[in-house]
């Protein structure tokens, strides 16, 4: 397991980054991400190319077995690039040009923009082709799927949907341009999405094209900068850092040309004090394991308070800068490296804290962090072990995008029900993964799809033989909703899903901020907002019946025998209790292996390989606990993080 840390040399004094780079050896850092803004010194007059600075700080750390993570500066061309193409900035929704002065706006799709990246990707590479401690490449940072309004855009939009659709009459249809006389009768009338707010007043199916299409330009725009950086230094891997924001690319397509995943992990610096928000941040880790089902890497690791477009925020309490990069270990990384060594001293970031304060005196959190980087390294054995799941939980970027364009219901957001779901399987000690709708099902025991919304006929029929052939499958309201267009299907809910969920929605009731009870066999009454499937089972057992409203008596949850497997269906979105229920009877139906008896605030994730079995256990709460993990009593301070190593017998006789 390796830590790093993010550094600007650009921004401090070469004295200081003598003195920084010793601490660093002295501390166990092991890798160090460098230039993603310094565009403005790496060339400092277009065309005039400087890497003498840089290479005297890559030097500085390789001389003491740092290896570094170059960056492209490609996210923040500097002013002379737009003095000379005002025009190569982000245009607004409301056709106004976004300004300079910060980061991140250029256009991607801008001709100019194209060229210039082109050639300092170009130089930057060629430069440090042949440098032994380059490690890796980050290209870009934290590029999103923007929405951008400007000219170029238009043409490319244009051309996209004449690519996907070859005929306006084709559009027209998929659209149904019909509506308020949309038709288009020429392609000079396909258009951006200008100027409405809320765009729900927009058409939802061409709304879900053009997100689609931004985030399939993002992807080009990393595949076409991959190439590059892959041609000129084909030895060292090449990643982008995500996160997520309000407008993510397609993480599955945007890593297919990548060499490994990144992610920029900022979680709660003050983890929320209610047992039920627990594990929301761990889905987070889980689903970037699943991208590609492989280690990925931290790029940017919370190490102190945060504070720019919002004040400044509390600082981690003791345990978390430790416990929360062991974490990300334990959910599948096996590199972290945290932003930022040092809190910067000028600029609009100066209130996002790194590792060191503006006082330059190494504190609490640096101590921590130098611990951390102890345990790290005593760690080195748990690297390239596997994560091995039984649970399995499928998320869509068209789900996503779709349901921001149509809300459903006030308060209703996307991933509520994954989190949920996820939340209740951690709380049974279970690893889960993660994974896009269009992976394939095969090895797991229990598959939770929530919100199937989007028609994927092809996830859809994996979904059907995974039951079929003995899977357990856990389904939710908003499932079999519309066609692969974004237009609503014509048949009763929950659509293409009924026949294994074994009944249907006679009708459903977005209820929104208003609260239903829902009243289980055994008696037991929890609640559920939003949205409430009515249900009329045809085969399917009813699990739980509303328990108000003009809906009582009618099923909310219902279990079907399907084929050798079982479906649930959960027709309401219900409170944390709801989805401990349902998953824990599926888990246990199911055979899968769990830890009974965990405190709500304790997380388990097991690592296993190379004949050895790795439990972290995290407690997230400000209290100290105890608990039994396989036998044995493991007491732990306000979030702190162990690592109980076993044997792996069976582990080790299967490697055999
Ligand atoms: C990330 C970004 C960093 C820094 C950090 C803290 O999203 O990549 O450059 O801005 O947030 O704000």
């Amino acid at each position: 397991m390796r830590i790093g840390v993010d550094y600007y040399p650009e921004q401090w004094d070469r004295e200081l980054w003598i003195k920084d780079a010793d601490l660093m050896k002295k501390t166990g850092v092991r890798l160090v991400r460098m230039a993603e803004f310094a565009w403005c010194r790496l060339e400092p007059r277009e065309g005039e190319f400087d890497f003498a600075w840089l290479d005297e700080a890559v030097r500085m750390f390789a001389d003491r077995g740092i290896g570094v993570v170059l960056c492209t500066p490609t996210s923040c061309p500097p002013l002379w690039f737009y003095e000379k193409y005002p025009d190569a900035v982000m245009t607004e929704q409301d056709g106004q040009r976004t300004r300079t002065g910060i980061r991140g706006h250029r256009c991607i799709n801008h001709p100019a923009v194209r060229r210039h990246c082109q050639r300092i990707v170009e130089e930057m590479t060629a430069h440090y082709a042949e440098d032994p401690a380059v490690v890796a490449w980050q290209l870009d940072n934290e590029l999103e799927a923007y929405f951008c309004f400007c000219d170029h855009c238009a043409e490319r939009f244009r051309d996209w949907v004449k690519n996907r659709y070859g005929t306006l009459e084709a559009v027209n249809r998929a659209y149904g341009n019909v509506v308020w006389s949309g038709e288009y009768s020429s392609w000079e009338q396909v258009r951006l999405p200008f100027g409405h707010y809320p765009s729900a007043w927009l058409n939802p199916a061409y709304m879900l094209d053009h997100s689609r299409f931004a985030s399939d330009r993002a992807i080009e725009f990393v595949r076409w900068q991959a190439a590059i950086i892959h041609e000129r230094c084909p030895a060292v891997p090449v990643t982008t850092n995500v996160w997520f924001s309000e407008h993510m690319p397609d993480f599955y397509k945007e890593f297919e040309d990548l060499d490994f995943i990144s992610y920029d992990n900022y979680p709660a610096a003050r983890p929320p004090r209610e047992d039920a928000a627990y594990f929301s941040h761990a889905f987070r880790l889980d689903m970037m394991r699943g991208v590609k089902r492989r280690p990925f890497w931290v790029m940017e690791q919370l190490s102190g308070g945060l504070g720019c477009w919002a004040p400044m925020g509390r600082m981690p309490e003791p345990g978390l800068i430790r416990g929360y990069s062991l974490q990300a270990f334990a959910h599948g990384a096996d590199t972290v490296l945290h932003f930022r060594w040092r809190t910067a001293n000028i600029g609009a970031e100066m209130h996002w804290h790194g590792l060191i304060d503006h006082s330059n005196v190494p504190g609490r959190r640096f101590n921590e962090f130098a611990d951390l980087c102890k345990t790290a390294d005593a760690l080195g054995e748990a690297r390239g072990t596997a994560i091995l799941s039984e649970a399995a939980i499928l998320f869509s970027f068209d789900n996503e995008y779709a349901f921001k364009i149509q809300p459903q219901t006030e308060g209703y957001s996307y991933l509520e029900q994954p989190r949920r779901l996820h939340r209740a399987m951690a709380g049974l000690g279970m690893n889960v993964d993660v994974i896009s709708s269009g992976e394939d099902l095969s090895g797991y025991r229990i598959v939770c799809a929530p919100e199937m919304y989007v028609g994927d006929a092809a996830a859809a029929e994996r979904l059907h033989s995974f039951a079929r052939e003995g899977g357990t499958v856990i389904l939710t309201a908003r499932s079999g909703v519309k066609d692969k267009y974004n237009n609503a299907v014509m048949a009763p809910l929950p659509g293409v899903y009924r026949d294994m969920v074994g009944a249907y929605v006679s009708e459903y009731d977005p209820i929104g901020r208003d609260t239903v009870s829902v009243r289980f066999s055994d008696g037991t009454v929890l609640s559920a907002g939003q949205l409430c499937d009515i249900l009329e089972p045809e085969g399917a057992e009813t699990l739980a019946v509303y328990d108000g409203e003009y809906f009582r008596g009618k099923a909310a949850v219902t279990r079907h025998r399907y084929g050798k497997g079982t479906v649930y269906y959960i027709g309401a979105v219900g409170e944390q209790a709801m989805y401990d229920r349902v998953v824990s009877e599926a888990v246990k139906e199911a055979g899968a292996e769990y830890i009974p008896g965990l405190p709500p605030s304790v997380e388990v994730t097991v690592r296993r390989g190379k004949g050895k079995k790795f439990y972290f256990v995290f407690n997230l709460s400000p209290r100290e606990t105890a608990t039994d993990i396989k036998g044995r009593r493991v007491s732990l301070a306000p979030y702190e993080m162990k690592i109980i190593t076993e044997d792996d017998r069976e582990g080790a006789a299967a490697q055999k």
